[in-house]
């Protein structure tokens, strides 16, 4: 009986297979023994040929999709392909070094955690031949998942896990993100260790991590953080914020006209556009993610949302003005865009968060 899967998603990786079951076989895992899956995508460089020349001699497996390419959905097709009910994850090109699949496998087999991490950045792991973009980029990937699932390499590709835990995780989701997916999917039930790895870059091939696939890993935290901000939102936030300007700006100058004084009319044309902005971001900015209901005590977040933003425009200007010695013409500019990215970012984590199914 096969008592753990090694699940491999590969694309063109033919200059890196045969290094990678040679160095598999070599390790001494008795008594127990493995299967191992490669969920090719299409490859145009020979790779599912390379791993067909392992079946007969060995426990290896090869799944050929003819869906869009995608690192998760590969990886996922995987996990329900195997046949045991322990599952590592890892990278074909030798990154995640196979001599350290015991030491994230074993404590999942006797049963000491639900998943173990093969971890860059604990204690005594490591990355080795990333060019320095690629190391920033890795750290603060991992850095800004922390809050949310509160391990240090939440951007790792070398996991084990009990193979029930991926049935939580939702079919659409897509990337470079599969272990987050699964800590969030599974929440405050998991026992979860890392152990220190050293990542070493790949010799051959290259790598299919794209700017889209970072976008995508941002936005998917913002989500999992219960956030709404996303470049719809942000539009149409903005739209309602010049639409609502103008309303101040045409009450304000219709009650001046007829002879209100300045504090009333400076006070009910902020308060008519306060209204505007809430109704047309309530109802249309965010409808996405938001039920769209007015309520009182989101007005009422609303307002103190405007309000702090106020403050803070007020706090940038006089730093730029009186600290800075810039001039208030230019120093204006600066403040009102902190002033515009509080608004928005107070209305899509805390006014309009995400009210519907993650
Ligand atoms: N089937 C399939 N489909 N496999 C894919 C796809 C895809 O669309 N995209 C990437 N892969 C495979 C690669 O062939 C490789 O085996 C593995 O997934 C990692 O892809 P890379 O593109 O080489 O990733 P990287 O070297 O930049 O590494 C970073 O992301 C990895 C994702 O797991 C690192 O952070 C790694 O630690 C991380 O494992």
């Amino acid at each position: 009986m096969t008592q753990f899967s090694i699940v491999v998603p590969a694309l063109n990786e033919a200059g890196n297979i045969d290094l990678l079951l040679t160095r598999l076989s070599a390790l001494n895992f008795a008594p127990y023994s493995f299967e191992v899956i490669f969920v090719d995508d299409g490859s145009t460089d020979g790779a599912p040929d390379k791993v067909r020349a392992w079946r007969n001699q060995s426990n290896v497996h090869l799944i050929e999709r003819r869906d869009k390419p995608d690192l998760t959905a590969a990886t996922l097709a995987g996990i329900a392909a195997a046949k045991s009910d322990v599952i590592v994850v890892m990278d074909a090109d030798l990154s995640h070094p196979p001599e350290q699949l015991p030491a994230i496998v074993t404590p999942v087999l006797n049963g000491n955690y639900d998943v173990v991490i093969g971890s860059r950045y604990v204690a005594g792991g490591s990355t080795e031949n990333w060019p320095l973009y690629r190391q920033l980029l890795s750290r603060a990937g991992s850095w800004i998942a922390r809050p949310l699932c509160d391990v240090n390499d939440a951007t790792s590709g070398f996991f084990a896990f009990r193979r029930e835990l991926a049935a939580c995780i939702s079919n659409h989701a897509r990337g470079y993100k599969i272990l987050l997916e699964l800590l969030m999917a599974n929440q405050g039930k998991l026992r979860v260790t890392e152990v220190p790895i050293c990542f070493r870059d790949r010799a051959q091939g290259a790598s299919k991590l794209s700017l889209s696939h970072q976008q995508a890993y941002i936005q998917r935290l913002i989500t999992l953080a219960g956030g709404t901000a996303t470049l719809n939102t942000a539009g149409r936030f903005a739209a309602v914020g010049l639409f609502g300007a103008l309303i101040d700006a045409v009450v304000f100058q219709w009650m001046i006209s007829r002879d209100a004084g300045l504090a009333l009319a400076h006070f009910i044309s902020f308060f008519v556009a306060a209204v505007t902005n809430y109704t047309f971001n309530s109802k249309w900015s965010f409808r996405e993610h938001h039920a769209g209901y007015l309520k009182w005590h989101q007005f009422g977040r609303f307002l103190t949302v405007g309000a702090l933003a106020l403050l803070l425009r007020g706090g940038v200007l006089a730093l730029l003005v009186y600290v800075w010695h810039i001039p208030p013409l230019l120093a204006i500019f600066p403040a009102i865009v902190a002033t515009a990215a509080v608004n928005y970012l107070g209305s899509a984590f805390y006014v309009f968060p995400s009210e519907k199914d993650l």
